[in-house]
Protein backbone atom coordinates (compact mmCIF):
# COMPACT_ATOMS: atom_id res chain seq x y z
CA UNK A 1 0.00 0.00 0.00
CA UNK A 2 1.11 3.59 -0.85
CA UNK A 3 2.43 5.68 2.26
CA UNK A 4 -0.53 8.08 2.78
CA UNK A 5 2.13 10.89 2.63
CA UNK A 6 2.51 9.87 -1.16
CA UNK A 7 -0.99 9.18 -1.63
CA UNK A 8 -1.51 12.76 -0.61
CA UNK A 9 1.35 14.00 -3.10
CA UNK A 10 -0.10 12.09 -5.69
CA UNK A 11 -3.74 13.36 -5.23
CA UNK A 12 -2.40 16.91 -5.60
CA UNK A 13 -0.10 16.32 -8.24
CA UNK A 14 -2.19 18.04 -11.04
CA UNK A 15 -2.94 21.06 -8.27
CA UNK A 16 0.76 21.53 -7.77
CA UNK A 17 1.63 21.54 -11.54
CA UNK A 18 -0.82 23.93 -12.13
CA UNK A 19 0.92 26.32 -9.42
CA UNK A 20 3.58 26.96 -12.44
CA UNK A 21 6.00 25.27 -11.92
CA UNK A 22 7.85 22.07 -12.73
CA UNK A 23 10.63 22.13 -10.22
CA UNK A 24 10.53 20.00 -7.24
CA UNK A 25 7.81 21.79 -4.57
CA UNK A 26 10.50 22.19 -1.76
CA UNK A 27 11.06 26.09 -1.50
CA UNK A 28 7.52 27.04 -1.40
CA UNK A 29 5.86 29.28 -4.36
CA UNK A 30 7.79 32.47 -3.99
CA UNK A 31 6.10 35.51 -5.78
CA UNK A 32 8.65 38.10 -6.30
CA UNK A 33 11.09 38.26 -9.34
CA UNK A 34 14.19 40.48 -9.98
CA UNK A 35 15.06 41.39 -13.28
CA UNK A 36 18.53 42.90 -12.32
CA UNK A 37 20.33 43.90 -9.75
CA UNK A 38 23.23 47.00 -8.84
CA UNK A 39 25.33 47.70 -5.69
CA UNK A 40 22.67 47.80 -2.97
CA UNK A 41 19.40 47.39 -5.42
CA UNK A 42 17.10 44.91 -7.13
CA UNK A 43 14.78 45.94 -9.40
CA UNK A 44 11.88 44.01 -10.93
CA UNK A 45 11.34 43.89 -14.81
CA UNK A 46 8.45 47.00 -14.07
CA UNK A 47 11.31 49.16 -12.58
CA UNK A 48 10.77 48.72 -9.11
CA UNK A 49 13.48 49.11 -7.01
CA UNK A 50 14.12 47.03 -3.25
CA UNK A 51 17.18 47.80 -0.93
CA UNK A 52 18.32 44.43 -0.95
CA UNK A 53 19.60 43.54 2.85
CA UNK A 54 19.18 39.77 2.49
CA UNK A 55 22.18 39.88 -0.49
CA UNK A 56 20.78 36.11 -1.21
CA UNK A 57 21.18 35.26 2.31
CA UNK A 58 25.31 36.84 2.56
CA UNK A 59 26.41 35.33 -1.19
CA UNK A 60 26.55 38.78 -3.06
CA UNK A 61 29.05 40.19 -0.55
CA UNK A 62 30.28 43.14 -3.03
CA UNK A 63 26.63 43.85 -3.93
CA UNK A 64 24.64 43.01 -7.26
CA UNK A 65 26.87 43.19 -10.04
CA UNK A 66 30.09 44.66 -8.57
CA UNK A 67 32.08 46.01 -11.16
CA UNK A 68 35.17 44.01 -10.52
CA UNK A 69 33.56 40.82 -10.50
CA UNK A 70 31.81 41.36 -14.16
CA UNK A 71 35.30 42.12 -15.24
CA UNK A 72 37.08 39.21 -13.58
CA UNK A 73 34.12 36.80 -15.11
CA UNK A 74 33.88 37.89 -18.10
CA UNK A 75 37.24 37.97 -18.98
CA UNK A 76 37.61 35.01 -17.80
CA UNK A 77 34.44 33.41 -19.79
CA UNK A 78 36.30 34.69 -23.03
CA UNK A 79 39.54 32.52 -22.26
CA UNK A 80 38.16 29.41 -20.83
CA UNK A 81 35.63 27.86 -18.62
CA UNK A 82 36.58 24.53 -17.71
CA UNK A 83 38.77 22.11 -17.88
CA UNK A 84 38.53 19.65 -14.64
CA UNK A 85 41.15 18.67 -12.23
CA UNK A 86 42.75 16.64 -14.37
CA UNK A 87 44.65 19.58 -15.49
CA UNK A 88 46.39 22.30 -13.88
CA UNK A 89 43.99 25.38 -13.29
CA UNK A 90 46.53 28.43 -12.32
CA UNK A 91 43.74 30.40 -11.42
CA UNK A 92 42.84 28.20 -7.99
CA UNK A 93 46.44 27.62 -7.41
CA UNK A 94 46.32 31.69 -7.41
CA UNK A 95 43.48 31.85 -4.95
CA UNK A 96 44.44 28.81 -2.67
CA UNK A 97 47.87 31.01 -1.93
CA UNK A 98 45.55 34.19 -1.71
CA UNK A 99 43.43 32.36 1.26
CA UNK A 100 46.19 30.60 2.41
CA UNK A 101 48.41 33.82 3.13
CA UNK A 102 45.48 35.23 4.91
CA UNK A 103 44.65 32.56 6.92
CA UNK A 104 45.66 30.10 9.26
CA UNK A 105 45.55 27.23 6.52
CA UNK A 106 48.61 25.59 4.63
CA UNK A 107 46.11 23.68 2.17
CA UNK A 108 42.78 24.67 0.27
CA UNK A 109 40.12 22.13 -1.64
CA UNK A 110 37.66 24.14 -3.96
CA UNK A 111 33.86 22.87 -4.41
CA UNK A 112 31.26 24.63 -5.20
CA UNK A 113 28.90 24.77 -2.07
CA UNK A 114 28.95 25.57 1.86
CA UNK A 115 27.10 22.05 2.05
CA UNK A 116 29.84 20.21 0.35
CA UNK A 117 32.99 22.30 1.87
CA UNK A 118 31.35 21.24 5.37
CA UNK A 119 31.57 17.46 3.76
CA UNK A 120 35.24 17.32 2.70
CA UNK A 121 35.80 19.09 6.47
CA UNK A 122 33.93 15.77 7.64
CA UNK A 123 35.81 13.66 5.54
CA UNK A 124 39.80 15.36 6.25
CA UNK A 125 38.36 14.33 10.34
CA UNK A 126 37.38 10.68 9.83
CA UNK A 127 40.73 10.19 7.28
CA UNK A 128 43.14 11.98 9.54
CA UNK A 129 42.23 9.34 12.90
CA UNK A 130 41.73 6.56 10.18
CA UNK A 131 45.74 7.42 8.82
CA UNK A 132 46.51 7.07 12.67
CA UNK A 133 45.14 3.37 12.62
CA UNK A 134 42.32 4.86 14.67
CA UNK A 135 38.81 3.85 12.41
CA UNK A 136 36.74 3.71 15.44
CA UNK A 137 37.75 7.47 16.44
CA UNK A 138 34.90 8.93 13.76
CA UNK A 139 32.29 10.48 15.59
CA UNK A 140 31.95 13.93 14.85
CA UNK A 141 30.33 16.65 17.68
CA UNK A 142 27.92 19.72 16.74
CA UNK A 143 26.21 21.99 18.83
CA UNK A 144 22.89 22.45 19.03
CA UNK A 145 20.99 25.36 16.99
CA UNK A 146 23.22 25.11 13.87
CA UNK A 147 22.98 24.93 10.09
CA UNK A 148 25.69 23.49 7.74
CA UNK A 149 23.75 22.48 4.76
CA UNK A 150 21.29 20.04 3.32
CA UNK A 151 23.02 17.00 2.35
CA UNK A 152 22.87 13.98 4.03
CA UNK A 153 26.22 14.09 6.36
CA UNK A 154 25.33 18.13 6.75
CA UNK A 155 21.74 17.32 8.18
CA UNK A 156 22.41 14.34 10.28
CA UNK A 157 25.02 17.06 11.79
CA UNK A 158 22.75 19.72 12.43
CA UNK A 159 20.46 17.14 14.13
CA UNK A 160 17.36 19.30 13.15
CA UNK A 161 14.43 17.17 12.98
CA UNK A 162 12.58 18.94 9.93
CA UNK A 163 15.68 18.70 8.04
CA UNK A 164 16.53 14.93 8.73
CA UNK A 165 13.34 13.53 8.96
CA UNK A 166 12.85 10.92 6.80
CA UNK A 167 16.05 11.30 5.00
CA UNK A 168 18.79 10.12 7.88
CA UNK A 169 19.03 6.73 8.86
CA UNK A 170 20.08 6.82 12.65
CA UNK A 171 22.87 9.12 13.95
CA UNK A 172 24.89 9.42 10.87
CA UNK A 173 27.71 9.43 13.20
CA UNK A 174 26.90 12.72 14.93
CA UNK A 175 27.14 13.80 18.75
CA UNK A 176 25.52 16.97 19.24
CA UNK A 177 26.10 19.18 22.69
CA UNK A 178 24.36 22.27 24.07
CA UNK A 179 25.06 25.78 22.55
CA UNK A 180 28.22 27.14 24.15
CA UNK A 181 28.32 24.47 27.00
CA UNK A 182 31.58 23.78 28.13
CA UNK A 183 30.41 20.85 30.38
CA UNK A 184 28.12 19.57 27.96
CA UNK A 185 30.75 19.05 25.18
CA UNK A 186 33.09 17.83 27.98
CA UNK A 187 30.78 14.93 29.08
CA UNK A 188 29.84 14.42 25.33
CA UNK A 189 33.52 13.33 24.22
CA UNK A 190 34.78 9.86 24.82
CA UNK A 191 37.36 7.37 22.75
CA UNK A 192 35.26 7.86 19.94
CA UNK A 193 35.14 11.12 19.11
CA UNK A 194 36.64 12.13 16.30
CA UNK A 195 36.15 16.21 15.74
CA UNK A 196 33.99 19.46 16.68
CA UNK A 197 32.13 21.37 14.09
CA UNK A 198 31.31 25.30 15.56
CA UNK A 199 29.90 27.84 13.22
CA UNK A 200 31.52 31.05 15.64
CA UNK A 201 28.45 33.00 14.55
CA UNK A 202 25.24 30.78 14.17
CA UNK A 203 23.14 32.06 10.71
CA UNK A 204 20.31 30.14 10.81
CA UNK A 205 19.41 29.64 14.46
CA UNK A 206 19.13 33.56 14.46
CA UNK A 207 22.63 35.55 14.69
CA UNK A 208 24.20 33.95 17.76
CA UNK A 209 28.04 34.76 18.48
CA UNK A 210 29.87 32.05 20.11
CA UNK A 211 31.64 33.14 23.48
CA UNK A 212 35.75 33.51 22.68
CA UNK A 213 36.10 32.22 25.82
CA UNK A 214 34.12 28.85 24.93
CA UNK A 215 35.93 29.08 21.32
CA UNK A 216 39.47 28.90 23.42
CA UNK A 217 38.44 26.09 26.19
CA UNK A 218 37.28 24.29 22.56
CA UNK A 219 40.36 24.67 21.66
CA UNK A 220 42.60 23.57 24.59
CA UNK A 221 40.26 20.52 24.70
CA UNK A 222 41.30 19.69 21.27
CA UNK A 223 44.63 20.24 21.71
CA UNK A 224 44.70 17.79 24.65
CA UNK A 225 42.51 14.99 23.30
CA UNK A 226 43.59 14.96 19.40
CA UNK A 227 40.48 16.53 18.48
CA UNK A 228 39.82 18.05 15.40
CA UNK A 229 38.35 21.64 15.36
CA UNK A 230 36.04 22.69 12.55
CA UNK A 231 34.96 25.98 11.78
CA UNK A 232 31.83 26.48 9.42
CA UNK A 233 31.87 30.31 7.90
CA UNK A 234 29.72 29.52 5.70
CA UNK A 235 28.05 32.35 6.24
CA UNK A 236 29.72 33.97 8.46
CA UNK A 237 33.38 34.21 6.40
CA UNK A 238 34.81 36.47 4.12
CA UNK A 239 34.34 39.82 5.22
CA UNK A 240 30.56 39.32 6.57
CA UNK A 241 31.79 39.49 10.37
CA UNK A 242 33.92 42.71 9.78
CA UNK A 243 37.56 40.48 9.71
CA UNK A 244 38.25 38.14 6.27
CA UNK A 245 36.98 35.51 8.79
CA UNK A 246 35.30 35.34 11.60
CA UNK A 247 37.69 33.11 13.88
CA UNK A 248 40.34 36.43 13.39
CA UNK A 249 38.39 38.20 16.07
CA UNK A 250 39.09 35.70 18.78
CA UNK A 251 42.52 34.66 17.41
CA UNK A 252 41.63 31.13 18.12
CA UNK A 253 42.19 29.08 14.85
CA UNK A 254 40.86 25.95 13.75
CA UNK A 255 42.52 22.91 11.91
CA UNK A 256 39.52 23.35 9.34
CA UNK A 257 37.45 25.89 7.90
CA UNK A 258 34.02 25.60 5.52
CA UNK A 259 33.84 28.70 3.38
CA UNK A 260 31.75 29.36 0.34
CA UNK A 261 28.72 32.09 0.04
CA UNK A 262 30.07 35.33 0.13
CA UNK A 263 33.61 33.99 -1.54
CA UNK A 264 31.61 34.20 -5.06
CA UNK A 265 30.18 37.22 -4.56
CA UNK A 266 27.20 35.23 -6.22
CA UNK A 267 28.95 32.86 -8.62
CA UNK A 268 28.77 29.38 -6.66
CA UNK A 269 31.85 28.70 -5.22
CA UNK A 270 33.29 26.36 -1.85
CA UNK A 271 36.45 26.08 -0.35
CA UNK A 272 37.75 23.84 2.85
CA UNK A 273 40.73 25.15 4.37
CA UNK A 274 43.13 23.22 6.13
CA UNK A 275 46.26 22.61 8.06
CA UNK A 276 49.28 20.30 6.47
CA UNK A 277 48.52 17.17 8.77
CA UNK A 278 44.82 16.52 8.00
CA UNK A 279 45.72 17.66 4.12
CA UNK A 280 48.30 14.81 4.04
CA UNK A 281 45.98 12.62 4.32
CA UNK A 282 43.91 13.00 1.11
CA UNK A 283 45.73 11.57 -0.72
CA UNK A 284 45.27 11.37 -5.18
CA UNK A 285 41.61 9.98 -5.56
CA UNK A 286 40.93 10.23 -2.01
CA UNK A 287 38.21 13.04 -3.08
CA UNK A 288 37.17 15.51 -5.59
CA UNK A 289 34.82 17.67 -7.34
CA UNK A 290 34.22 17.60 -11.38
CA UNK A 291 33.34 21.50 -10.78
CA UNK A 292 35.54 22.35 -8.05
CA UNK A 293 38.08 25.14 -8.98
CA UNK A 294 37.18 26.25 -12.18
CA UNK A 295 38.26 28.87 -14.15
CA UNK A 296 34.95 31.10 -13.57
CA UNK A 297 34.59 30.66 -10.23
CA UNK A 298 38.24 31.00 -9.30
CA UNK A 299 38.37 34.27 -10.95
CA UNK A 300 35.63 35.61 -9.21
CA UNK A 301 36.67 34.64 -6.26
CA UNK A 302 39.92 35.98 -6.45
CA UNK A 303 38.54 39.48 -7.46
CA UNK A 304 36.07 38.85 -4.20
CA UNK A 305 39.41 38.18 -1.61
CA UNK A 306 41.47 41.32 -3.53
CA UNK A 307 38.98 43.33 -2.49
CA UNK A 308 37.60 42.51 0.89
CA UNK A 309 41.25 41.70 2.67
CA UNK A 310 42.44 45.43 1.86
CA UNK A 311 42.58 47.06 4.82
CA UNK A 312 41.33 50.24 3.75
CA UNK A 313 38.20 48.01 2.87
CA UNK A 314 38.08 46.69 6.24
CA UNK A 315 38.43 50.01 7.91
CA UNK A 316 34.74 51.39 5.98
CA UNK A 317 33.42 48.40 6.48
CA UNK A 318 33.60 48.38 10.55
CA UNK A 319 32.67 52.38 10.47
CA UNK A 320 29.82 51.00 8.44
CA UNK A 321 28.79 48.31 10.65
CA UNK A 322 29.61 50.11 14.16
CA UNK A 323 27.24 53.11 13.21
CA UNK A 324 24.56 51.10 11.37
CA UNK A 325 24.28 48.51 14.59
CA UNK A 326 24.49 52.22 17.21
CA UNK A 327 21.63 53.28 14.96
CA UNK A 328 19.65 49.73 15.17
CA UNK A 329 20.41 49.63 18.88
CA UNK A 330 19.01 53.04 19.24
CA UNK A 331 15.12 51.83 17.69
CA UNK A 332 15.41 48.73 19.85
CA UNK A 333 15.27 50.97 22.74
CA UNK A 334 12.80 53.29 20.92
CA UNK A 335 10.49 50.04 20.41
CA UNK A 336 10.71 48.16 23.46
CA UNK A 337 7.52 46.51 23.15
CA UNK A 338 8.60 45.04 19.21
CA UNK A 339 11.64 44.69 19.46
CA UNK A 340 14.13 42.92 22.20
CA UNK A 341 17.45 42.91 20.76
CA UNK A 342 19.93 42.97 18.28
CA UNK A 343 23.05 40.31 17.98
CA UNK A 344 25.63 39.65 15.65
CA UNK A 345 29.12 41.20 14.49
CA UNK A 346 29.85 42.89 11.83
CA UNK A 347 27.21 43.09 9.32
CA UNK A 348 26.06 39.88 10.11
CA UNK A 349 23.31 41.25 11.85
CA UNK A 350 20.19 39.98 14.03
CA UNK A 351 17.20 41.75 15.28
CA UNK A 352 15.48 39.84 17.51
CA UNK A 353 11.02 40.28 17.73
CA UNK A 354 8.43 40.53 20.03
CA UNK A 355 6.14 40.95 17.19
CA UNK A 356 5.97 38.06 14.67
CA UNK A 357 9.40 38.34 12.49
CA UNK A 358 7.52 37.29 9.45
CA UNK A 359 4.91 39.85 9.89
CA UNK A 360 8.20 42.25 10.28
CA UNK A 361 9.63 40.97 7.21
CA UNK A 362 6.50 41.05 5.26
CA UNK A 363 6.09 45.02 5.84
CA UNK A 364 9.72 45.83 5.08
CA UNK A 365 9.00 44.07 1.95
CA UNK A 366 5.71 46.32 1.30
CA UNK A 367 8.15 49.30 1.82
CA UNK A 368 10.44 47.60 -1.13
CA UNK A 369 13.67 46.41 1.81
CA UNK A 370 14.75 42.82 1.76
CA UNK A 371 15.69 40.82 4.93
CA UNK A 372 15.85 37.24 5.69
CA UNK A 373 14.43 35.14 8.65
CA UNK A 374 16.37 33.40 11.15
CA UNK A 375 15.40 30.95 14.31
CA UNK A 376 14.42 32.55 17.36
CA UNK A 377 11.79 35.31 15.98
CA UNK A 378 14.50 37.38 14.44
CA UNK A 379 15.32 38.80 11.52
CA UNK A 380 18.87 38.66 9.29
CA UNK A 381 19.65 42.09 7.94
CA UNK A 382 22.89 41.56 5.81
CA UNK A 383 23.71 44.58 3.57
CA UNK A 384 26.59 44.15 1.21
CA UNK A 385 29.86 44.26 2.81
CA UNK A 386 30.69 47.51 0.70
CA UNK A 387 27.06 49.41 1.50
CA UNK A 388 26.89 53.13 1.35
CA UNK A 389 26.32 55.61 4.53
CA UNK A 390 23.18 57.17 2.68
CA UNK A 391 21.95 53.25 1.80
CA UNK A 392 22.27 52.25 5.71
CA UNK A 393 20.29 55.68 6.36
CA UNK A 394 17.38 54.72 3.87
CA UNK A 395 17.17 51.08 5.72
CA UNK A 396 17.31 53.19 8.99
CA UNK A 397 14.46 55.17 7.47
CA UNK A 398 12.17 52.41 6.26
CA UNK A 399 13.00 50.36 8.99
CA UNK A 400 11.76 53.29 11.97
CA UNK A 401 8.79 53.98 9.41
CA UNK A 402 7.43 50.21 9.68
CA UNK A 403 7.81 49.96 13.27
CA UNK A 404 6.27 53.27 14.18
CA UNK A 405 3.40 51.93 12.22
CA UNK A 406 3.04 48.71 13.98
C1 LIG B 1 26.70 27.98 8.26
C2 LIG B 1 26.30 27.33 6.98
N1 LIG B 1 26.91 26.19 6.62
C3 LIG B 1 26.61 25.56 5.46
C4 LIG B 1 25.64 26.06 4.62
C5 LIG B 1 25.30 25.33 3.34
O1 LIG B 1 25.73 26.06 2.25
P1 LIG B 1 25.13 25.70 0.79
O2 LIG B 1 23.69 26.05 0.82
O3 LIG B 1 25.95 26.55 -0.14
O4 LIG B 1 25.37 24.25 0.58
C6 LIG B 1 24.97 27.24 4.96
C7 LIG B 1 23.92 27.78 4.09
O5 LIG B 1 23.11 28.58 4.47
C8 LIG B 1 25.31 27.89 6.17
O6 LIG B 1 24.71 29.02 6.54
Amino acid sequence: MMPPILATAVGQKSQVRSMNSALLPNYGHPDLEFDHGRGSYLFTDDGQRYLDFAMGIAVNSLGHCHPALVAALTEQARKLWHTSNLFRIKQSERLAQNLVRRTFADRVFFCNSGAEAVECGFKLIRRYHYSKDQPQRNRIISLSGSFHGRTLATIAAAANPGHCDGFVVGDGGFDQVEFADIDSLRQAIDERTAGIIIEPIQGESGIKVVPGDYLGAVRELCDQQDIVLMFDEVQCGVGRSGTLYAYQHYGISPDILASAKGLGGGFPIGACLTIEKLSITMTPGSHGSTFGGNPLAMAVANAVIDEISQDEFLAELAANSDYFRAELAVLVEAYPQLLSGISGLGMMIGLQCRIDSMELIARLRDNKMLVVKAGGNSIRIMPPLNVGRGEIEEALEILSSVLKAW
